[in-house]
C-alpha cells in the first residue's frame, strides 16, 4: 500500500490528488462553493459516515486547482498522465461516464445529416449524440448465436460493405467490447475505415483494462482508433461516472474541448476526477494483478462448466459471429441447460448465495470479475454455482429452444435522421396503431439493451412482434409501462 500524501513523489504520480491533498493542508477558510464547506457545514452523521477527507477533498475550481475545461495545471498534469500511460495524444477525463465522451465526439465530429456507422447493438448513448448532433445513422448488422444465446461483433466484410456505399467521410463508431466482453476485428476495421479516410471512435465503455497484459483484446488506442471512449468506473477503481476520453491523430481537440464543455458540468466533481488520477497509477503499478485475475477466473470458467447443465465458455465464444477475441475476465455463465433462465439464476444466487451479477440475461450470466476477486471469492462461486445447479436442474425452460432474439430483426427504414424525428411534433400510440408510422423514441429492451426501435425509422411488424414477445417473456424496457409508442405526428 502506498502512503499518499502531498509530497513531491506524488506529485509526480498522481498530480490531481497531489494537489487536492496540498490544498487541503493549507487549512484555508471556505467563503466558496460547496455549500458544505469541506464538511464544516455537513450532517454531523453524514461527515463520520464518509469521513472528513471525503468533505476535504470535495474541491472546486479554486486557486492553484485548474479548471476541467481549460485544463492546465493539475488536471492538466493528470490527464497528460493518463494520455502516456494509455498511449494517447490527449486524453480528457469525464466526469459523466463513458456517455460524455461519445456523445462529444459525435457533437464535434459530425455536421447535420453526415453519416455515422454504427452497430445495431450499440448503447443508446451513440443514439442519444444522433439525436444531438443531427447525423444519419448506417446502422451496421450483428448477429448472435442462437445457441450460447451471446450477440456478436460487426463482422469487417459488412464493414466494408457499408463503408464502399459512402459518398462522403463519415465517422464509424465501433463498440469493443460488447457487454459480454466479445470484441471483433478491431485492428483490421479500423484500417478499413481509415482507407475510407473515415475517423474512427470506439466505445471501450468495457475495457479500460485492456492496456494491461496481452491476454485482454487489443485496446482501441493500439489499434489505430481515432477515440476511444473508457468507463473508468467499470472495470478500473476509480468512482462511478467517471470515464477517459483518449484521442489521437490529427483532430480538432478545440472542437472536442468546447463539446464536452456541452455535455459535461461546469462543476464537475473533483472526488471524480481524483479517482481517474488514482486509478491510471493503480493500473500501472498493478498490471500483474490482472494477469493473476486472467488465470484465476481462467481456472474458474473450467471447473464452472464441469458443473452438470451449466456452461462458462471460454474458446467456444470465438465461434460468435464477428468474434475474434474476448476478455478473460468477463465471465459468461450459461444456464439454459438447467432449464432456468439467467434471470431466475441471478436471483437465486442473491437470496441464497449474497451473490450479486453484473447483468443476467434469458440464458446467461454475466460477471465482471478483476483484480479485486481474491481466491476465496473464486470459490465462493464455484460453490454458489455448483449449489444453484443442484437446486434448481429440470426447470421447465429446457424444450424452450427460440428465445427472442433482437438481432434477428430486419434493420428498418430510415425516413428522418434521430434528431428530425425527436424533434418533430409526435404523438403517443398503442403499439397496433404505431405500424408503418415513423418512431420518434429509442426502445431497447434491457438487456441486452439493443434497439428494437430507432427514431426516425418505419415501425415494421417485426419489431411490434418481437415487443411482444419479449414482453410475454418478462423483459422489461424504459416506456414500456405506459404501453404507449411516440411516433412522428402525421407520419
Ligand atoms: C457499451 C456501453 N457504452 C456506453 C455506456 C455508457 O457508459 P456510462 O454509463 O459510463 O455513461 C455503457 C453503459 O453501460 C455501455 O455498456
Amino acid at each position: 500500500m502506498v502512503a499518499i500524501n502531498s509530497s513531491d513523489d506524488d506529485s509526480v504520480k498522481m498530480p490531481l490528488l497531489a494537489g487536492l491533498l496540498s490544498h487541503a493542508q493549507e487549512g484555508y477558510m471556505s467563503c466558496h462553493t460547496p455549500g458544505h464547506k469541506q464538511g464544516l457545514g455537513s450532517l454531523a452523521e453524514w461527515r463520520q459516515l464518509l469521513g472528513e477527507m471525503v468533505f476535504q477533498l470535495d474541491l472546486t475550481e479554486l486557486p492553484g486547482l485548474d479548471n476541467l475545461h481549460d485544463a492546465q495545471g493539475i488536471i492538466g498534469g493528470a490527464q497528460r498522465a493518463a494520455a502516456d500511460y494509455f498511449g494517447a495524444k490527449e486524453t480528457f477525463f469525464l466526469v459523466n461516464g463513458t456517455s460524455a465522451g461519445i456523445l462529444a465526439v459525435l457533437l464535434a465530429e459530425c455536421l447535420t445529416k453526415s453519416k455515422v456507422l454504427l452497430p445495431r447493438t450499440s448503447h443508446q448513448t451513440v443514439i442519444h449524440g444522433l439525436i444531438l448532433c443531427g447525423a444519419q445513422p448506417v446502422y451496421l448488422p450483428v448477429e448472435s448465436d442462437a445457441a450460447l444465446g451471446l450477440p456478436g461483433a460487426v463482422r469487417t466484410a459488412d464493414l466494408e460493405k457499408a463503408l464502399a456505399t459512402l459518398d462522403e467521410q463519415a465517422l464509424v463508431v465501433l463498440l469493443h467490447p460488447n457487454y459480454y466482453g466479445l470484441a471483433g476485428e478491431i485492428r483490421q476495421q479500423v484500417a478499413a475505415a481509415h482507407q475510407h479516410n473515415c475517423t474512427v471512435l470506439v466505445d471501450e465503455a468495457h475495457g479500460a483494462h485492456f492496456k494491461t497484459s496481452p491476454f485482454f483484446p487489443m485496446p482501441a488506442l493500439r489499434a489505430g482508433a481515432d477515440y476511444a471512449a473508457q468507463g473508468a468506473h467499470k472495470v478500473l477503481g476509480s468512482f462511478t461516472q467517471s470515464a477517459y476520453l483518449h484521442c489521437q491523430g490529427e483532430h480538432d481537440l478545440d472542437a472536442i474541448r468546447d463539446a464536452l464543455r456541452i455535455v459535461q458540468s461546469s462543476s464537475p466533481s473533483y472526488l471524480l476526477l481524483a479517482s481517474l488520477d488514482v486509478a491510471r497509477y493503480q493500473c500501472e503499478q498493478e498490471e500483474g494483478q490482472w494477469e493473476m485475475a486472467v488465470r484465476q477466473v481462467g481456472q474458474l470458467r473450467q471447473r464452472i462448466s464441469q458443473i452438470d447443465g451449466v456452461l462458462a465458455p471460454g474458446d467456444e465464444m470465438l465461434q460468435v459471429p464477428g468474434v475474434a477475441e474476448y476478455d478473460p475476465t468477463r465471465l459468461v455463465i450459461n444456464v439454459r441447460e438447467l432449464g432456468i433462465t439467467g434471470f431466475t439464476a441471478a436471483e437465486w444466487l442473491r437470496r441464497e448465495c449474497g451473490i450479486l451479477v453484473e447483468m443476467a440475461d434469458f440464458q446467461n450470466l454475466i460477471l465482471i470479475l478483476g483484480p479485486a476477486n481474491d481466491i476465496e471469492d473464486m470459490e465462493k462461486l464455484y460453490q454458489a454455482l455448483s449449489s444453484m445447479a443442484g437446486a434448481c436442474a429440470g426447470g421447465s425452460l429446457s424444450d424452450r429452444s427460440i428465445l427472442p432474439d433482437p438481432l434477428q430483426l430486419p434493420i428498418p427504414t430510415q425516413v428522418l435522421t434521430p434528431r428530425e424525428a425527436y424533434f418533430a411534433p409526435h404523438t403517443l400510440v398503442p403499439w397496433d396503431a404505431a405500424l408503418g408510422k415513423t418512431a420518434a423514441e429509442v426502445i431497447a429492451p434491457y438487456p441486452p439493451g439493443v434497439p428494437v426501435i430507432c427514431p426516425g425509422e418505419k415501425i415494421g411488424e417485426e419489431a411490434i412482434g418481437f415487443l411482444r414477445e419479449w414482453e410475454t417473456a418478462g423483459g422489461v424496457w424504459p416506456g414500456k409501462s405506459r404501453g404507449l409508442i411516440k411516433i412522428a405526428a402525421g407520419s
